[in-house]
């Protein structure tokens, strides 16, 4: 049987690694999208950690004008920003007074006819307990995990704010050697509730970024920072990054920096090994893997 999954844009390469290692075969890859045959029902022994919804994939046009869309009884999504003008298009056409369980999905160039087997909102984990005001999709923090290389090494989260970057590591490995930092004590209480929810045992401190080397050591460290847009201004953003890239290039040589900013700064630090463009809501993001 053939699924469709939408994941994070950008990142649908990791996704489809994760659904190899389940010994899926990948049909295709889309924009937004992974395809992929699979055994029936295999959602029921495990649920992928890195798409947002499991749909049954029924067929592709690959534009707008080889879609008959009067065939349609149907919803249409998609969240990501870049192809919301397609997506305007095919719901101008669409009779949405009668939809059934057939789903539209209007991505890139390409137009994916699905049925709603009832798996969407994966990444709305039950573990989130405690909401941050600028939370991480936990599916994005699970293929930074992938982007990273990581395969249980010891890790840190030094802006770690609801924790879910290194609760995404333990559940998807079980115990982890790491530790979590946050200069706000609500939100290192915040993260600890989440991890009780989830049923794993992390560090989690009140501490500061620039001055990591005092909570342990480690050999990955992936975080995502304040950007400067929802929390203080640009100025003192920068100000945080240097000094934080410099506590790193002291006391971390050698380890692995996997970090998500729209700010341009600690790549100028380090050894580039890849840089991935995202969407992650409606911000255009990039996801850095350097080498300190
Ligand atoms: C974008 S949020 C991280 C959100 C987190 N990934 C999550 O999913 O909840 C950035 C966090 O960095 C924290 N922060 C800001 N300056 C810091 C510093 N100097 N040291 C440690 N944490 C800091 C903020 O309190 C905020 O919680």
């Amino acid at each position: 049987m053939k699924f469709a999954s939408p994941t994070v844009p950008g990142l649908e390469r990791y996704a489809a690694q994760e659904l190899k290692e389940y010994e899926f075969e990948i049909v295709d890859i889309v924009p937004e999208f992974v395809i992929y045959s699979a055994p029936e029902q295999f959602w029921k022994r495990r649920i992928p950690r890195g798409v947002m919804a499991i749909y049954e994939f029924l067929e592709m046009h690959r534009s707008i004008s080889s879609f008959r869309l009067e065939e349609a009884k149907i919803t249409v999504h998609s969240n990501a920003h870049p192809y919301r003008e397609l997506r305007a298009m095919v719901e101008q056409e669409l009779d949405s007074t009668n939809p059934n369980d057939r789903v539209i999905w209007a991505t890139g160039e390409y137009i994916l006819i699905l049925r709603d087997l009832g798996l969407n909102a994966l990444h709305a984990r039950p573990y989130l307990k405690f909401r941050h005001p600028a939370a991480l999709n936990p599916v994005l923090a699970h293929l930074m995990l992938r982007v990273a290389g990581w395969h249980g090494e010891s890790i840190a989260d030094p802006f770690c704010g609801s924790g879910t970057i290194l609760i995404e590591a333990a559940l998807h490995h079980g115990k982890i050697t790491g530790f979590g930092v946050d200069i706000r004590k609500e939100y290192v209480a915040g993260a600890r509730k989440n991890a009780a929810a989830a049923g794993v045992n992390i560090r989690f401190l009140r501490g500061d970024a620039q001055e990591l080397h005092k909570y342990g050591e480690s050999k990955y460290i992936i975080t995502n920072p304040p950007y400067g847009l929802r929390m203080g201004n640009r100025k003192k953003i920068y100000t945080l990054y240097e000094k934080f890239a410099e506590e790193l290039e002291e006391h971390f040589s050698g380890s692995i920096l996997v970090v998500i900013t729209p700010v341009s700064k600690l790549e100028h630090y380090f050894t580039v090994l890849d840089s991935l463009e995202i969407v992650h809501g409606k911000l255009k993001n990039k996801i850095w893997k350097l080498k300190i």
